[in-house]
């Protein structure tokens, strides 16, 4: 039989009977107790506790097994760690492989809070980080200390949109550490659009927040992990007690279901207006990671599948306070928030000297403002006219 294509995969994964049991999507057991028939039962349940057998709810009931099932076939991994939120699953992802006097390595353009866990969380730990430039491909080998135990990436990064040179990434640091664990924030790409365990990435992350749950009503985080990070990764999830509960488990493996065809639209649409505002006169440059301006762009052409509905435009003015609130605060589809991923067209602005300040290492070659949009399901031509709209106010 032919290997079966995502949209297809999307639909059938995790939905084996012993999880629908007669539905169609899996049942939503809720449990923190899970009672044993027999001694026997009792003791064939302890023996399988970390292979989906029902042992205690901290360890994930159906509704869970059906959702790690299918974040592992989806991304290729040997297991799925469930948490409560995106950044618990990148900060327990993390712990699960540092000890003091260890060193962590991390790409110095990753979303504020990652850096953050690490200069304010694992620094009373004694496990120091060092940071490196967006891309810089087989130099990264001379930041590789004889202590790094994780490398920490995410591409397209965070606000700026840089495509990282991954599978360079990868052979650099195998080189000089091959034991050094390598994750990624692959939330941009809903964990299908890049290939990332196949690409030699050891864990996969995902704000599960974003695009697997898709309507902005709930959180969850995923970690997909190869055979040898797996039993390390799920051990230290279960004794951090990270899980999520069941009805947000659900939730999860719903949007799955619909995930290729909302992330099509996503692509389509956003496409659209990147190249609409590339020909803007007030615009600079349009960070798309599927338009030839963005910085990485050659990555994303060879090693990604699709593109999804973030990315980020530069102005060629650096707007003062008032100019950018007038701007923001009158928008009739684009609501702000901080997140992405919903069906929802989102849209945030940051000032240079702010995006410097939390890229150390990266620097921040622009000096207008940037504006960051999540493009959603609405209908494309009022999306245009609203932004059209904003920029009258700025002329105004
Ligand atoms: C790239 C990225 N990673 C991780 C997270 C954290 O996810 P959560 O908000 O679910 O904790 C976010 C949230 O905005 C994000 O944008």
């Amino acid at each position: 039989m032919s290997r079966k294509k995502i949209e297809t995969t999307l639909i059938a994964a995790g939905r084996s009977k012993r999880y629908t049991q007669g539905s169609v999507n899996s049942v939503i057991q809720r449990a923190s107790s899970l009672v044993f028939d027999s001694v026997a039962e009792k003791k064939r349940a302890t023996a399988g506790r970390a292979e989906r057998e029902l042992f205690y709810g901290r360890r994930g009931t159906l509704t869970h097994f059906s959702l790690q099932d299918a974040m592992t076939e989806l991304e290729g991994g040997a297991g799925c760690a469930l948490y409560p939120c995106g950044a618990a699953a990148v900060a327990n992802a993390i712990l699960a492989f540092v000890a003091a006097g260890d060193s962590v390595l991390m790409a110095g353009s990753v979303y504020e809070p990652t850096q953050d866990f690490c200069s304010k969380i694992l620094s009373k730990m004694n496990v120091s980080t060092h940071w490196f430039d967006h891309n810089i491909g087989d130099e990264i080998a001379e930041r590789v200390q004889p202590n790094t135990k994780v490398v920490f990436l995410e591409s397209p990064a965070s606000i700026t949109m840089e495509v990282q040179d991954i599978p360079a990434i990868v052979a650099a640091v195998r080189r000089v550490a091959p034991d050094a664990v390598i994750m990624i924030d692959n939330t941009w790409a809903a964990g299908i659009l890049f290939p990332a365990l196949a690409l030699g990435i050891d864990i996969s992350i995902q704000a599960g927040t974003k695009y697997l749950i898709g309507h902005s009503d709930a959180m969850i985080g995923t970690a997909v992990a190869n055979e040898r990070c797996w039993p390390q990764l799920r051990e230290n999830s279960y004794l951090m007690g990270q899980m999520v509960d069941a009805d947000t488990a659900y939730m999860a493996s719903r949007g799955l279901r619909t995930l290729a065809v909302r992330l099509r639209q996503h692509q389509e649409s956003a496409l659209h207006i990147a190249q609409w505002l590339a020909a803007r006169p007030e615009v600079a440059v349009v960070n798309h990671p599927a338009l030839p301006a963005c910085r990485g762009h050659a990555f994303w052409k060879r090693d990604f599948t699709g593109s999804s509905g973030l990315f980020s435009f530069v102005l060629k003015e650096r707007l003062s306070d008032a100019q950018l609130a007038h701007y923001l605060d009158h928008f009739e589809h684009f609501s702000m928030a901080y997140s992405w991923g919903g069906y929802e067209s989102l849209i945030l602005a940051n000032q240079p000297e702010e995006l410097a300040a939390i890229r150390p290492a990266n620097g921040v070659d622009f000096s207008g403002t940037l504006v960051r949009v999540h493009i959603g399901l609405e209908n494309v031509d009022d999306l245009i006219a609203d932004l059209a709209s904003g920029f009258s106010r700025l002329e105004a």
